[in-house]
């Protein structure tokens, strides 16, 4: 019988292989709500090398979240043009009011949910990597990883709810943002779609598809 994969083994590996991001606090460091948030939301729809040279503008306009509170409409759509999805921008612009209103980010998902344009993923995502809870954060990415691992045959979107208790089961309480990130790396450098490198894969020992000759079948989708 296959062992599970393990939160250790997969940190082991991102501590080797970890990007160094913008938005990424280096080791040691302490993560920066207002850029974790920025960088999810200009994250949701967009490519990291994409996002990369806007986050950096967006960074120097508006500092911090009151800065870009007090900013103009147009200023704040100016600085995102280009990015698509325009509904990011006036919700990015709306929730920095609202959170330079109270004073700071709520720190738990749940607070985090009640803001505009963060959904279930985004509130994860930043709740661990901001705040250190013991949140998952399940993106189209997180789900490959995830059905190839556990050969989930139940197909997408049906499988949503035992992908989210099998992820939230594997993050550990010491670590959940670097385990956020390293699923995320994982799934965008290695367990690609396409011909996953599974030879240089920290979960390749527990990986029931990989077992099974199958990786790139999942995960299954329901056939429209
Ligand atoms: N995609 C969404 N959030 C990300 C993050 N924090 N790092 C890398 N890719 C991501």
């Amino acid at each position: 019988p296959q062992a599970a994969p393990s939160a250790a083994d997969l940190l082991a590996w991102y501590d080797r292989q970890r990007r160094s991001l913008p938005w990424r606090a280096e080791p040691g460091e302490t993560a920066d709500p207002y850029r974790v948030w920025l960088s999810e939301v200009m994250l949701q729809q967009t490519t990291v090398a994409a996002v990369r040279p806007y986050f950096e503008r967006f960074l120097t306009r508006f500092p911090d979240v009151s800065a870009l509170a007090r900013a103009g409409e147009d200023e704040v759509m100016s600085a995102w043009a280009g990015l698509g999805y325009y509904s990011r921008a006036r919700n990015l612009h709306a929730c920095a009011r609202l959170v330079a209103e109270a004073g700071a980010f709520p720190d738990t998902a749940e607070g985090l949910r009640r803001l505009p344009g963060i959904g279930a993923y985004t509130s994860g995502a930043i709740a661990a990597i901001a705040f250190g809870r013991q949140e998952a954060a399940v993106d189209g990415n997180v789900e490959r990883v995830m059905t190839r691992v556990a050969a989930i045959e139940t197909p997408l979107p049906n499988s949503r709810p035992e992908i989210r208790v099998l992820t939230q089961s594997l993050v550990p309480a010491d670590r959940p943002g670097d385990f956020a990130q390293a699923v995320m790396d994982l799934g965008a450098t290695i367990c690609t779609p396409r011909k996953p490198a599974c030879a240089l894969c920290p979960w390749m020992p527990p990986c029931r598809a990989r077992a099974l000759g199958l990786q790139e079948t999942f995960p299954r989708k329901v056939r429209k």
